[in-house]
């Protein structure tokens, strides 16, 4: 995958150097120019055990670079990373406005007719109705009505702590990502790939597949909905995208989560 990362602190350049270390191709991008010549250079902006083995390993393997201009780096991206910052305030209210920013620039980068859509993950700190309040509303007013088709914006909030940050990102308790329906993400998905989450309540790992076992033991037919897998059968079983069609098809839904998509059936 392509992942651009806005924000290249202690979270964006984490983020960097974990996710090259996975093969995927990074950009990096910041206002500093220091910043950005210094990940250029192969050198590391924090101080931070082990970052700096990882860029360097990053830029000899060609996985790395970083500017301080988005441009068009994001027309053949899978997922945009927000890691800039949310200082807070005198009075404790968090500044908003670089997220509003890359939020801008991003929706003016992106071409309305993507042949998928662009993951945008905030991983800055926001409040709770960030996403529906302010962020949409920016992509909405900059692609209209491609917008729904255009982006995908997810909320990825993670905790690292200093010194352990690289442990923290390839061993987190939990890994949380909010999308707008509740239902998975594929681009995040397959970003978290290999990291071992026992916290989250993820579709590939959950405790769902568990019961799937135990119900098909008892010789009844399984179908999954999944709306975002790509794929057309999961252990065994056939997936279906649409929510109708996946309630005409079934006797009993098992869900994991109460969602109004199924709020007819309950
Ligand atoms: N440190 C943590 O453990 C942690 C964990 C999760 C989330 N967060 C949140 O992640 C965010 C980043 O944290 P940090 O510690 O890396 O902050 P930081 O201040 O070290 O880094 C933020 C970076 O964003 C850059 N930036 C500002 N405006 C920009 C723009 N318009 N375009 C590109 N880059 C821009 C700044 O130059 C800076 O390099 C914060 O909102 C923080 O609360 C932090």
């Amino acid at each position: 995958m392509k992942v651009v990362i806005f924000g290249l602190g202690y979270v964006g350049c984490t983020a960097v150097g974990c996710i090259t270390s996975q093969g995927h191709h990074v950009v990096g991008v910041d206002v500093s120019a220091a910043k950005v010549e210094a990940l250029n250079a192969g050198n590391s902006p924090i101080c931070e055990p082990g970052f700096g083995e990882l860029i360097a390993k990053a830029k000899t393997d060609g996985l790395l670079s970083a500017t301080v201009e988005v441009g068009d780096e994001l027309e053949d991206a899978d997922i945009a990373i927000v890691c800039v910052g949310a200082p807070s305030g005198v009075d404790g209210a968090h500044n908003m406005s670089y997220i509003a920013q890359v939020s801008r620039s991003t929706a003016a980068a992106v071409k309305s007719g993507r042949a998928k859509p662009l993951t945008v993950a905030y991983r800055s700190t926001m409040r709770p109705g960030t996403i529906e309040m302010m962020i949409a509303p920016i992509f909405r007013a900059t692609l209209g009505d491609a917008f729904e088709a255009a982006i995908e914006l997810v909320d990825n909030l993670e905790v690292l702590r200093e010194a352990t940050a690289i442990d923290d990102y390839f061993n987190p308790p939990k890994i949380v990502v909010g999308t707008k329906d509740g239902g998975p993400s594929a681009n995040m998905d397959a970003l978290h790939e290999g990291i071992d989450a026992p916290g989250s309540e993820n579709f590939r790992q959950s405790s769902i597949q568990g019961i799937m076992k135990r119900v098909k033991a008892k010789g009844i037919e399984v179908v999954i909905y999944e709306p975002a897998m790509a794929e057309d059968s999961f252990s065994g079983s056939k997936v279906i995208r649409n929510i109708n069609a996946f309630k005409q098809e079934c006797n009993v839904i098992v869900a994991n989560r109460m969602t109004d998509a199924i709020a007819d059936v309950a």
